[in-house]
């Protein structure tokens, strides 16, 4: 009897499935009935449901009834919010993951606890594809969810007719194609009356495909999660006394032992285990695999809390504080652009502002609107999120349980989805150099020193901007200018750098980032040498430039080259983006890799609708003020003017 399976078999041998579909067209029916037809109904449950029946009446046996009892027990107990129902067939054990209403089994989808193995989607024989098997059905993709059995259900009052099988089941495909799910197979069922559940009916001897059960049994299980890097999202740290602390958590995925160094997200601290505690304690526990509640024990006092994230040094989750989702909105309210939420995944909260809307999908008619600014309810969109500090994140690609967010907007829950990473790099770097021994010596003559000696001070002149938008141009002709007032300056270019010193990057999120660290770097250096340094990389990503802000913190100036991507693409100097778009160059800024604007320039030039010339004298003047020695400043004329000003 499966009800009573033991808890260890429950967890190692079962096959998650879902069951979806539009409301009324008979899940619960089938639920009810597929316990009763593999004998999974636990002891007196079936005559608790002829009483039911007499008591409310109904002359034929209600299936769905079933689960209103699973219902009752559900209610008493206060520690599952998902009902679970377990059945077995002769060759393996099964759970149905299941909520009660629409609401709460969109968020039990997303909320990770749903992590099914296969999906089984109910469409009425008479009514064909609605709106929630649409709605279903795409949720079943943005999961996912690779192993999808269909059933044509009522097919009683459809006649047994195979002509209204044959008609459904080729909307249903058409419909799974478009969106890119394949579903193994498509039964015809009665729930009712249990044909082609569990057993055959001579009622449809046309159909000589698998039964339900059969069709389940054919489904794979995932590999468990213990073939997974190692996720341990920390729940709660018990201190005991000064000495003692306990990180205590879920090994969602891999595997932890006692020795092994673990790396805590999004800090980049580590440790080495010194215990794996469970209760009741047992000291020859020295391995925790996925799915187990452990405490460790750490041989450093490393700072952890709540909603950190335990892996090993290799293979960690990416660290960013801008990532993409395709999710589903269920509030009323809808999502808008620059409006903040919390997020949820694993133990983590975060607060997150939508930064854009890159695409609204109708699941109806699959129709596409890029760059909307809203979501409304029940609509599925693609978005790109930006928190304040670095998330440690898993693309629902490479890790389902912690590659899915729930949103909440207050208290509620308004939609979840699944994380992507596409387009945005690991920002994850060490500060501290790999390096020990290693021990900085100080320079003879100061800073200001070496001002006053070339006549002017040193500064970083970061150009950021579209690709055609006249960084380059404008960087070279803002060179010579200087060059011919005397001044120590120098272009880092994007293109040049490339032929050397960056001659091994390319432009994948990782390589663009490592581009501009390293010129990052280098500017600093030179700026510190004392020269006016102009850089021109589209540097597409907030936080790089925020971090080469950081390499030289006094000295640096964003200065943002503004052109629209139609401007730059008319101009298109060098005819890239004419390949970008016939899709000869891959990954092109504006294209099908993100451009991020800075918030707030230190200064902006609008190339478009400006002069060259003019260009080249606002960012000459702009520089100029800011490299000037202080007493130059006093009487400049420059310095005059700013005092008139002032
Ligand atoms: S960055 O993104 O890493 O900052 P960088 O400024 O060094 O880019 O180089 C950009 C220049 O490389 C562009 O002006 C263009 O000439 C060329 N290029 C070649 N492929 C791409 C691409 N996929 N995306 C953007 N620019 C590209």
């Amino acid at each position: 009897m499966a009800q009573t399976l033991s808890e260890s078999q429950k967890s190692h041998q079962q096959l998650r499935v879902v069951i979806v579909g539009h409301v009324d067209h008979g899940k619960s029916t089938l639920i009810g009935r597929l316990l009763y037809d593999t004998d999974s109904l636990p002891e007196g449950k079936y005559e608790e449901l002829q009483a039911i029946c007499k008591r409310r009446g109904t002359a034929a046996l209600e299936w769905s009834f079933v689960l209103d009892a699973f219902q009752a027990e559900r209610d008493q107990s206060i520690t599952i919010d998902t009902t679970q129902i377990w059945f077995s067939t002769d060759s393996r054990d099964y759970v149905i993951i299941d909520a009660p209403g629409h609401r709460e089994f969109l968020k039990n989808m997303i909320s990770g606890a749903a992590a099914a193995d296969a999906a089984i989607l109910v469409v009425d024989a008479m009514e064909g594809v609605r709106e929630q098997t649409k709605r279903h059905a795409y949720m079943l993709h943005l999961l996912g969810m690779r192993q999808i059995g269909v059933v044509i259900n009522k097919m009683d009052m459809a006649g047994y007719d195979p002509e209204v099988f044959a008609d459904v089941s080729h909307q249903v495909d058409k419909y799974l194609k478009s969106i890119g799910l394949n579903a193994a197979y498509i039964v015809p069922i009665s729930a009712r009356h249990g044909d082609m559940i569990a057993t055959r009916t001579e009622k449809m001897d046309w159909y000589t495909g698998k039964t339900l059960t059969g069709v389940l049994d054919a489904f794979e299980m995932t590999a468990p999660p213990i073939s997974k890097s190692l996720r341990f999202p920390v729940q709660d740290v018990y201190r005991f006394n000064d000495e003692e602390r306990i990180i205590v958590g879920r090994v969602e995925t891999g595997i932890v032992r006692t020795g092994d160094s673990v790396l805590f997200s999004p800090t980049n601290e580590k440790a080495t285990v010194t215990a794996i505690k469970i209760w009741p304690d047992d000291p020859a526990k020295v391995e925790a695999h996925a799915g187990e509640v452990i405490g460790l024990t750490l041989s450093e006092r490393i700072f952890v809390e709540r909603g950190h994230i335990g892996s090993h040094e290799k293979n960690p989750p990416m660290l960013s504080n801008v990532f993409r989702a395709s999710i589903f909105w269920l509030s009323a309210k809808a999502l808008k652009v620059g409006n903040s939420y919390k997020i949820r995944y694993g133990t983590l909260e975060a607060s997150v502002v939508v930064q854009s809307i890159d695409r609204v999908i109708d699941t109806d008619d699959l129709a596409q609107t890029e760059k909307a600014a809203e979501v409304g309810k029940n609509a599925v969109a693609e978005i790109t999120l930006r928190a304040r500090d670095p998330l440690p994140l898993d693309p629902y690609t490479d890790n389902q349980r912690l590659g899915r967010m729930v949103i909440y907007d207050g208290y509620d829950i308004a939609g979840g989805g699944s994380i992507n990473m596409e387009g945005y790099p690991d920002q994850r770097q060490s500060t501290k150099p790999v390096s020990e021994n290693i021990y900085k010596v100080d320079h003879l003559m100061s800073g200001d020193a070496r001002a006053q000696n070339k006549g002017h001070k040193g500064g970083v002149f970061w150009f950021t901007g579209l690709s055609g938008a006249g960084k380059s141009t404008l960087a070279m002709a803002v060179e010579n200018a200087l060059f011919q007032k005397k001044y120590h300056s120098y272009v880092l270019d994007g293109d040049n750098v490339r032929h050397g010193l960056n001659a091994d990057l390319g432009f994948s999120p990782e390589d663009r980032a490592e581009n501009i660290r390293r010129v990052g770097e280098v500017s600093a250096l030179m700026a510190d040498a004392g020269l006016v340094v102009i850089t021109a990389f589209i540097s597409p990503y907030r936080a790089d430039r925020d971090r080469a802000r950081l390499a030289a913190p006094e000295k640096f100036h964003e200065i943002y080259v503004s052109a629209d991507l139609s401007t730059c693409e008319t101009r298109d100097p060098k005819g890239l983006y004419k390949k970008a778009r016939a899709g000869d160059i891959k990954e092109f800024t504006g294209i099908d890799s993100p451009y991020e604007a800075p918030e707030n320039p230190d200064m902006v030039v609008d190339t478009q609708s400006n002069s060259i010339q003019d260009c080249v004298s606002q960012v000459l003047r702009y520089i100029e003020e800011q490299i000037l020695l202080p007493e130059e400043a006093e009487s400049s004329i420059l310095g005059q003017e700013k005092a008139l000003a002032g």
